[in-house]
């Protein structure tokens, strides 16, 4: 639709992340042009994660301010799209500021609602009815194609791109909506993954993430061979231009791992990274979240993990203040982290999600205070960790890709020759920040490690 522009704000996930960038390239073809800034645009779209109750908050007061805006520019379209809109569905359309609310599985058809509503002035709203029995054929069908055309565009960063390998997922882990927002587990084929790769390539594209819920369970059934994670991998390593290739989340679990971590060693190409949540250190509490592995079972597969990939970084993700999560089960978390001596984990406040297993059978009984406290005394143990395993950088020489600028001044200027202050990232994924030439952004750079801080590495050019 020529001449309206259009402004789009991600809450979530790489998913999200990767939806939005498939839906802004949909846009832009047909005819829409993007801001980034709310005032100038005549549809704002909100792409929203559902997975703790902060994430939606956000959500609702973002919709907050967009009703204020609304007052002086009543003509402005808003539209809800992404996790919530599938979870809230019709609630959400009530809300003032809200003129279209589409799914994840619709967004195929986000642009013709945008433009129906221009035109008609009137609310719609796209979500599946029943997400757990999946999309119909042709919604899939439509989904596929629209990732296939889209998804060679992705340029966030310069010259890295995400490649969805599947949609959805079947796990159930007590206390996770994903499954009831993002429906059942699909794995995309392979030759469609591997031709989207190719095109990312010849546009440029030097680094690919593999993205999926449990993207090391990858599975896709074409006649006799049974494609998993380490076929895709080695496929992608021949396509020449791509320099790099990383996949997350892993889901611990034995199916598929060595064969991983083997092509993780095997491949140069495959980066020496895994994200594997443990959640919890806890038997007991690993069992109410419906994980499948103890505690025990989780540091064997990282040792393991080590042992297969001499130089790999591994970070995880843990969710404290679950229902009955004793001082006991907290000291076993505590006792895992230090183990498993993780590069950086994501630590998280046990949030009940409606309709959860976890919400309808467990009364969240932890205070918030106990929460807080268990949050703040995980990250202090885990930064100590994470400062040790960074130090060990420190002087050498790594190669990195430049992401772009830097937004924190953390350099001293005197030094930078009056280059702005950069970032990039190791194939390990740490942080790394140097002064350099923004022509650098999406490019190689090698360079010499001078200081370390436990999520920040300081380096000079090469
Ligand atoms: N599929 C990925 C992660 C999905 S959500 C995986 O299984 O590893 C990202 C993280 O959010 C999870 O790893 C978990 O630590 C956290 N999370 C999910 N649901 C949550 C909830 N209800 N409360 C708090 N944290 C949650
Ligand atoms: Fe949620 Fe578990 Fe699936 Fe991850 S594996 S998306 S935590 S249900
Ligand atoms: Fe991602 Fe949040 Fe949805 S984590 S899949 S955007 S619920």
């Amino acid at each position: 639709m020529s001449g309206k522009t259009v402004h789009i704000k991600s809450f979530g996930c790489q998913m999200n992340k990767l939806d939005t960038t498939l839906v802004n390239s949909a846009l832009k073809d047909s005819g829409f042009a993007l801001t980034d800034r709310v005032k100038e645009a005549d549809v704002v779209l909100i792409n929203t994660c559902s997975v703790r109750e902060h994430a939606e908050q956000r959500v609702i007061s973002h919709l907050g301010h967009l009703q204020h805006i609304k007052k002086s520019r009543p003509d402005i379209v808003v539209g809800v799209i992404g996790c919530m809109a599938q979870r809230l569905g019709n609630k959400l359309l009530q809300h003032d500021a809200v003129d279209i609310v589409c799914g994840p599985a619709q967004i195929p058809q986000l642009t013709k609602l945008i433009t129906q509503t221009l035109k008609q002035n009137q609310e719609t709203i796209s979500v599946t009815e029943k997400i757990r029995k999946g999309t119909d054929e042709s919604q899939a069908l439509a989904l596929e194609d629209f990732e296939s055309a889209y998804g060679t565009h992705d340029k966030q960063i310069p010259g890295q791109a995400y490649v969805r390998i599947m949609r959805g997922c079947d796990n159930f882990c007590s206390y996770c909506i994903v499954p009831y927002v993002r429906g059942p587990e699909v794995s995309r084929p392979p030759e469609a993954i591997i031709e989207q790769i190719k095109k990312l390539a010849e546009a440029g594209i030097k680094q690919v993430t593999l993205i999926g819920q449990k993207a090391n369970s990858y599975k896709y059934k074409s006649g006799d061979k049974t494609y998993c994670l380490a076929d895709l991998l080695r496929t992608a390593c021949d396509i020449e231009g791509i320099e790099w290739i990383r996949f997350v989340t892993s889901y611990p679990s034995e199916k598929f791992f060595e064969e991983i971590l083997q092509a993780m060693a095997d491949l140069p190409k495959v980066c020496n990274y895994l994200h594997m949540p443990a959640q919890s250190g806890s038997d007991k509490i690993l069992r109410a979240m419906n994980r499948h592995y103890t505690a025990a079972q989780y540091l064997e597969m990282l040792y393991k993990a080590r042992d297969i990939v001499s130089e790999i970084a591994i970070a995880g993700d843990f969710i404290v203040g679950f229902p009955g999560e004793t001082d006991n089960d907290f000291e076993a978390t505590v006792d895992l982290v230090k183990k498993a001596r993780y590069k950086n984990c994501f630590i998280f406040k046990y949030s009940p999600r409606h309709d959860t297993i976890a919400d309808k059978r467990l009364a969240d009984d932890i205070p918030l205070e106990v929460k807080k406290k268990r949050n703040i005394d995980l990250l202090a143990i885990q930064e100590e960790i994470s400062g040790q395993l960074s130090a060990e950088y420190l002087d050498k020489k790594v190669k990195v890709l430049v992401e772009g600028l830097s937004k924190k001044p953390h350099l001293d200027s005197a030094q930078s020759n009056g280059n702005p202050q950069l970032i990039g990232r190791t194939e390990t994924d740490y942080i790394v920040v140097f002064n350099g030439s923004q022509s650098l952004s999406g490019q190689f750079a090698q360079v010499k490690i001078t200081k370390t801080s436990p999520l920040t590495l300081f380096a000079r050019l090469m």
